[in-house]
């Protein structure tokens, strides 16, 4: 059921109607999705990589299907690993996704490549027997103080270099993106990184595996997912892919499809300092050498701590309010807060604009809190697109499967904590589709 435009009371402001709605919210069961197994969430490519954070690809589906017709048009502005694009795909519709993440572009483009499996595999000999029996020229030793730090073992090194010098020399792009995926996903368990932690922790009792075993097993598990993939991609998607699929490494601000063309926009955006995705993908951007400057690096991200100061216009009496009740307990974290919400009100500018008439903005948002200051993104974002001239069409409250996102922070510091934490508390047991339309 559609809501139409707020306020429709006169005398409550948009902001207390808002309020007032999400405070009226039931969960719907319907979108937890917690009968699906790992096997189903993991289905065709959508276990190349780990990602944090990543979509349910059955979730991204059933916007797609409910929203589209079979060819329009779908974007995710921050597609991570690409989730919707792939299944903008399985569904017939054309998938166009920007992150500003190197890494995370390597993977959706991987991810929904579908390539000839026996071509694929024909290489992936090729590439095992130059390993096994030494036949490489022109290995590259990367020497960076930063990939010391991360693989001290240098015999475990070496081999890596051997790896991925043998990948850079295969001269089809499609097939070394699909090796270097791989690579990338095995750099975490060839690290002393420590395994359970997205944070940059180091475990220096960790027993590191032989480098050529768990990338012939990566290997070989990409293989039988891509030629699944293969077999079930719709087949005039399969036999004009590059009309049906254009991603980019670039910002959401800036997204690359024509004006009033958009037919849905399937999205969850990053956090305010939940992960800084820049710090996470190090192993593969000291490998890649996607950039020299890590600080520099994780300024272009939204939601990161490490921003330079500016005044960004927040468009939501919710958002004011919120940057002001933290500015009293940490002035930091409410500045980057307040950059947080302006960064997104850009955001939402850009998608506003490249929606087609009764198009659809579907945004995944949890909130969050931090020194028992509630920060309801959802409520803001909301706000922030009414004002920008969307109508809300749905609002949903969902489960957070809990594998997927962390669910404890410490009622004091606001991080992320374990559970056997005190002074835990939950972090987003649930989260919200705020469903917006263009009218
Ligand atoms: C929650 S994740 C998206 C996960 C995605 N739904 C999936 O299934 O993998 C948010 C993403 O926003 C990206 N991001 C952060 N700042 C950005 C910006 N300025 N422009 C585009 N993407 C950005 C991050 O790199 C991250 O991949």
């Amino acid at each position: 059921m559609a809501i139409t435009t707020l306020p429709t009371k006169k005398d409550i402001s948009i902001k207390e109607e808002i309020i007032d709605h999400f405070a009226n919210l039931e969960i719907d069961v319907s979108w937890s999705f917690a009968e699906c197994t790992r096997k189903e969430t993991s289905y065709i490519t959508h276990s190349y990589h780990r990602y944090p954070a990543k979509f349910i690809p059955q979730l991204a589906r059933r916007l797609i299907e409910e929203y589209t017709e079979v060819g329009e048009i779908v974007v995710d502005p921050f597609m991570g690993c690409g989730t919707t694009i792939i299944e903008s795909l399985m569904a017939e519709r054309i998938g166009i996704g920007v992150d500003i993440n190197p890494v995370a572009y390597l993977i959706s483009k991987a991810k929904s490549t579908p390539i000839e499996p026996k071509k694929l595999e024909r290489e992936f000999t090729l590439l095992t027997f130059d390993i096994k029996t030494n036949n490489i020229t022109n290995i590259e030793n990367i020497e960076n103080e930063r990939i010391d730090y991360w693989f001290p073992d240098r015999e475990k090194k070496r081999k890596l270099s051997i790896i991925l010098s043998r990948i850079n020399q295969i001269e089809d792009e499609n097939i070394r993106t699909f090796f270097l995926c791989g690579f990338s996903n095995i750099l975490k368990n060839c690290s002393i990184w420590l395994m359970k932690s997205n944070k940059p922790t180091r475990d220096f009792k960790k027993e590191i595996p032989e480098p050529f075993l768990i990338f012939k097993r990566q290997i070989e598990m990409m293989l039988r997912k891509n030629r699944e993939f293969y077999q079930q991609i719709p087949i005039t998607v399969l036999e004009n892919i590059t009309d049906y699929v254009k991603l980019k490494c670039g910002d959401a601000r800036n997204l690359p499809v024509k004006n009033n063309t958009v037919g849905l926009i399937v999205t969850s955006p990053p956090y305010v300092t939940s992960y800084e995705y820049a710090d996470l993908h190090q192993l593969t951007i000291l490998w890649f050498q996607y950039s020299h400057s890590l600080s520099e690096f994780r300024k272009k991200f939204i939601g990161t701590a490490h921003h330079r100061e500016e005044h960004l216009e927040i468009g939501s009496e919710i958002g004011r309010e919120c940057v002001k009740d933290l500015e009293l307990k940490d002035k930091k974290k409410s500045r980057e807060v307040a950059m947080y919400f302006g960064e997104m009100r850009q955001c939402f500018i850009e998608m506003f604009r490249k929606l087609k008439k009764y198009g659809k903005a579907c945004i995944v948002i949890g909130d969050t809190s931090f020194k028992g200051v509630n920060v309801p993104n959802a409520e803001v974002f909301v706000e922030q697109m009414l004002n920008i001239g969307f109508d809300i069409y749905k609002i949903i409250k969902r489960e957070i499967p809990s594998k997927i996102l962390p669910q404890i922070r410490d009622s004091k510091t606001g991080r992320f904590t374990s559970s056997k934490n005190h002074n835990k508390i939950l972090a987003y047991p649930h989260e919200y589709i705020i469903i917006m339309e263009k009218k």
